[in-house]
């Protein structure tokens, strides 16, 4: 393919070539249906065909339990920040949140809107550089649910082992890091991502949801913030992203040819393996993270101790040579390098080349 970077971008993120080219090859003229899926009526026979097929590989993949439902929406995965909450408070019954960042912040902002909640954990005082230990984490066995994200998009923190809940519903932000690795979806009463990292381009929010949960929504709610409304009428209550779930349905097509998820953890362990290798090779690079719960999707780098001078030209030096977006987040600093499913080996391999022969000119 002419003229393709490796793009580290923390999202919307690299998408597999063999997708991007498939979705090339049918967009004029869809399996001789003389029209884009762009153009398609999201109640045409072709389209409910997409649907329905992009769902059956989720739910092989992931090895979804019947009980669950599976749910495409919109609003990202900030709507969820909202929607789970309103659906699934019980008014005396407080939400623990479990603090690991950034984006369990927005969470906690949305929940104190329309619910009561507790933190009963927090990674705050060690400015997120460590997920709280099962010792500094004191659940309510009374909490409507307990939320946690699974991958922190920012601080580069990742859970290995989920909080054990009891009989409270674990709701889990896997919007960094699901599919790239297999998980025991019966573990969680919901689980949402938006799509923009590892399932597809930007525009549609994956919800998969234990059924049970699904009728906690008090009916006063509008309808379209209850994921009851798009449980009865399967994603399909208005118009919903239809070219995305195109597009998502042949992502999941490509996990499966890779080996499902138990493929893609390995893919991503090599390719992150590659990486902390080299940055704790040497002083010259450094990674804050607690080495236990370091991010296998993003990859936060620092170099020279945080020589912001330095890193500044290493990101301008690195998207000259067709290494792209590995500025860190602002409120982080430094690098960051996102490594979803979609990049390959030779993109983490490059990299590390780069940021060795950075090294011998500048270290
Ligand atoms: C972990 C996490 N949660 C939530 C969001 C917000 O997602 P959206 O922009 O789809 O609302 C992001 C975006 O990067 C994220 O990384």
């Amino acid at each position: 393919m002419p003229n393709r970077i490796y793009n580290f971008s923390a999202g919307p993120a690299v998408l597999p070539e063999p997708v991007l080219e498939q979705a090339r090859d049918d967009l004029l003229d869809y399996h001789g249906s003389g029209m884009s899926v762009m153009e398609m009526s999201h109640r045409s026979k072709p389209f409910e065909a997409i649907i329905t097929n992009a769902e059956a590989s989720l739910r092989r993949l992931m090895a979804i339990p019947a009980d669950y439902d599976v749910l495409f929406l919109q609003g990202g995965a900030s709507l969820q920040f909202a929607m789970a909450p309103m659906n699934l408070y019980l008014a005396g019954n407080p939400i623990d949140v479990i603090h690991t960042g950034a984006w369990t912040e927005k969470a906690i902002e949305e929940i104190n809107k329309v619910a009561a909640c507790t933190i009963a954990g927090s990674g705050e005082a060690s400015h997120f550089t460590r997920l709280p230990r099962p010792a500094e984490i004191t659940l309510n066995p009374q909490a409507s649910y307990v939320h946690i994200c699974s991958n922190n998009t920012i601080f580069g923190s990742q859970w290995r082992e989920f909080p054990a809940t009891g009989n409270v519903p674990l709701v889990a932000d896997m919007s960094s890091d699901i599919l790239s690795r297999p998980v025991d979806v019966a573990r969680f009463g919901l689980i949402f991502a938006g799509a923009q990292k590892n399932i597809g381009p930007a525009g549609i929010t994956l919800v998969i949801v234990r059924q049970e949960l699904v009728e906690r929504a008090p009916k006063s709610l509008p309808a379209i913030l209850q994921y009851r409304t798009f449980s009865k009428n399967n994603s399909l209550y208005n118009t919903p992203s239809t070219f995305t779930i195109y597009m998502v349905g042949l992502v999941l097509n490509w996990i499966e040819q890779q080996g499902g998820l138990a493929g893609m953890e390995a893919h991503n362990q090599h390719k992150a393996n590659l990486l902390y290798r080299a940055i704790d090779a040497t002083d010259f690079y450094s990674c804050p993270v607690a080495k236990e719960d370091r991010s296998l999707m993003n990859v936060i780098i620092r170099v020279n101790n945080g020589d912001e001078a330095l890193e500044k030209k290493f990101v301008a030096e690195a998207e000259a040579a067709g290494l792209s977006t590995l500025k860190g987040h602002r409120s982080v600093g430094g690098l960051r390098a996102s490594i979803y499913n979609a990049m390959p080996a030779e993109g983490v391999q490059a990299l590390v080349n780069f940021m060795q022969d950075f090294e011998a000119r500048y270290g």
